[in-house]
């Protein structure tokens, strides 16, 4: 058996991943030689800060972190993320039972829908999104129900317009606001409307909020468990990843609604060992310690997206400034398609920026650049730009 025989119709059935056919064009173009400025990947280039370091390097050696750790994570993990919630977040959960340590939220997100999900039963997905939301649900033999987000809904999804029949067989929704990769951001009246209609209609809801600190502009993002009643019908995911600069340490955690905390920590304690324990107390020294590193990366961010704004603008693309996230989110010129304008960015100008279609059909129409280049760079990648001629 070869290829497709060996393989299960569940990765069969997968749609070619895009990122990886542009990091191949990518690869293509360097190899010409070409001085290639990537604004594609969302992995900040910053390092994680000292103090976060110098705590992993004290907890590698310490004997008791190497052994297992414990499958729901390690209580001063889970209780530090219980005191940042109440502290940063203004919500409080019980770190016994409200709080669960994953292994970035990647992994969360595609364990979740087996907690929840028979096979046929729906979850509502976000279109554009992170791509994950609907694998999972896929992977769990579930049906993925696309909500679009639109540009003249704010990039909010429009629950009304989710049909009785679709709602009868959903079991839970993923929302994620700030939101990769609109750079939309939610208010309080939005998640009222999502804890209703999630109370009327029996589903869990997974608010993924990988994105709560990256703001600007004293905006502050809102949090799903502040609203009456959220904590009845959901969880919210955290992630150290964009936050600190620690996508490459795999830790984040889940709170909120304990019989759904419980339920994805069943799941996770027959696929997973949970995480490092070194990382975790890294990460409860991340949490707890002075949150001052986060407003220097938003100022870091915030001139980023400063610089890069001013020159869409001047190139004619209508874009507004985003409240949150590190993600720019442009319309394409007219004439081109959101695949054909990365190519002619990435063969014109060696400029590498996401597709909107990568992260599903509703984002067609659309460009993501990720704020992950210095201001020198990102106004080099204008100057490129301005020469094409759009
Ligand atoms: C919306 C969203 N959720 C989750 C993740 C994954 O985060 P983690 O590094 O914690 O797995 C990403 C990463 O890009 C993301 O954009």
């Amino acid at each position: 058996m070869t290829g497709e025989e060996m393989y299960a119709d569940r990765i069969n059935s997968l749609p070619p991943y895009l990122f990886a056919a542009i990091d191949e064009a990518k690869a293509e173009v360097m190899n010409k030689g070409v001085d290639v400025i990537d604004l594609g990947v969302g992995d900040p280039d910053q390092p994680t800060p000292q103090h976060i370091i110098d705590s992993m390097s004290e907890a590698i050696y310490n004997p008791n972190y190497h052994r297992y750790p414990s499958y729901n994570g390690m209580y001063d993990f889970r209780n530090a993320a219980a005191d940042w919630c109440k502290e940063n977040r203004g919500f409080e959960v019980d770190p016994d039972t409200q709080t669960l340590t994953m292994i970035g939220l990647k992994e969360g997100i595609a364990h979740s829908p087996l907690a929840f999900i028979n096979p046929g039963d729906t979850a509502l997905v976000p279109n554009p999104a992170y791509p994950v939301y609907k694998i999972g649900t896929l992977f769990a033999g579930g049906e993925a129900y696309t909500m679009p987000l639109l540009e003249e809904n704010g990039f909010l999804p429009d629950l009304d317009a989710i049909p009785k029949e679709v709602c009868d067989r959903t079991k839970m929704m993923f929302l994620n606001y700030p939101n990769n990769p609109t750079g939309a951001v939610a208010d309080h009246k939005f998640f009222e409307e999502v804890v209703d209609f999630a109370r009327d209609n029996d589903i869990v809801v997974v608010h993924d909020n990988a994105y709560s600190d990256i703001v600007f502009d004293g905006y502050e993002s809102p949090s799903f468990l502040n609203v009456d009643g959220a904590m009845d019908v959901g969880v919210e995911l955290y992630s150290l990843s964009k936050t600190y600069n620690m996508t490459g340490w795999r830790i984040a955690f889940a709170v909120g609604n304990s019989d759904i905390i419980k339920g994805i920590g069943k799941v996770k304690s027959n696929v997973d060992s949970g995480a490092f324990e070194a990382v975790q107390k890294a990460g409860v020294t991340a949490l707890t310690s002075s949150q001052q590193c986060v407003s220097d990366m938003n100022k870091i961010y915030k001139d980023r997206r400063d610089a890069l704004l001013k020159g869409l603008n001047k190139l004619g693309l209508d874009v507004k400034p985003q409240k949150a996230t590190f993600y720019t989110w442009a319309p394409v010129p007219e004439g081109y398609n959101s695949i054909e304008f990365s190519k002619l960015l990435l063969e014109d100008a060696g400029i590498v920026a996401t597709p909107g279609v990568g992260f599903g059909d509703y984002g067609d129409g659309y460009i993501r650049f990720a704020l992950t280049q210095t201001v020198e760079r990102i106004n080099q990648a204008v100057a490129r730009m301005e020469e094409l001629e759009l």
